[in-house]
């Protein structure tokens, strides 16, 4: 939101899907884009934005992230909460960190954060059922070797499995080199703490 904000108010979200970000950034004042491919999320993400009375400043668009279906140039784009994670190999991450930097006006910021996990989460969590929420269990089953973990959640309306694929922070950092980004910055968590080499990064990067 803050970095909507600054950046005066109009922003690109990649995997936009129910709102949990959007909504609140529209109700904040921006206008947002927001691409996702799954029907079912944008479905839920407009109804949420009837209800929050943000409508017209959210335009949702079905699409894939690796080829937005948007015309406009912005000075911001996010993919927010580890999309960029359905993404399977360094082809994918490298088209999908390309068509960002295609959407972003001199001096535009892609911002988005991705995971990479520890040995201690992947020994704790690997092949075990853990209550995530009342009612809502989540499974991880962790691939070393491919990197990759297959998520599979279940609850009172049903049950679903997805695989993403993590690579190394390093990886991210040559990968936005690659496309054509310069890093401003990569943060361990939301607030802006330094990275120090936990799970979870934060990526601004800029247009080079
Ligand atoms: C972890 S959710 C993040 C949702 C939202 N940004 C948030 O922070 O709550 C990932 C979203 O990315 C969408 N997604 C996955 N692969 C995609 C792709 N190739 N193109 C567009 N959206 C994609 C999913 O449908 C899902 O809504």
């Amino acid at each position: 939101m803050d970095e909507a904000l600054a950046a005066g108010g109009e922003v690109v979200e990649l995997g936009v899907g129910t709102g949990r970000i959007a909504i609140p950034t529209a109700l904040a004042g921006a206008h947002v884009i927001g691409v996702d491919s799954s029907p079912g999320m944008l479905a839920v993400c407009a109804d949420r934005a009837r209800e929050a009375g943000v409508e017209a400043r959210l335009d949702l668009r079905l699409g894939d992230l690796r080829k937005p279906p948007v015309d406009e140039r912005v000075l911001l784009v996010t993919c927010p909460f580890r999309s960029y994670l359905h993404l399977r190999d360094d082809g994918e991450r490298l088209e999908a960190l390309s068509a960002s930097r295609e959407l972003l006006r001199s001096g535009g910021r892609l911002v988005f954060d991705v995971f990479t996990p520890s040995r201690e989460d992947i020994e704790e969590t690997h092949g075990r059922w853990i209550e995530r929420e009342p009612g809502i269990d989540e499974r991880a089953d962790w691939d070393l070797s491919a990197q990759t973990l297959t998520l599979s959640v279940r609850g009172p309306q049903g049950s679903s499995t997805m695989t993403l694929w993590w690579v190394e922070p390093e990886r991210w950092h040559s990968l936005l080199a690659e496309a054509g980004f310069q890093v401003v910055a990569c943060y361990g968590w939301f607030d802006r703490r330094p990275f120090t080499g936990g799970e979870d990064s934060v990526w601004i990067a800029t247009r080079t």
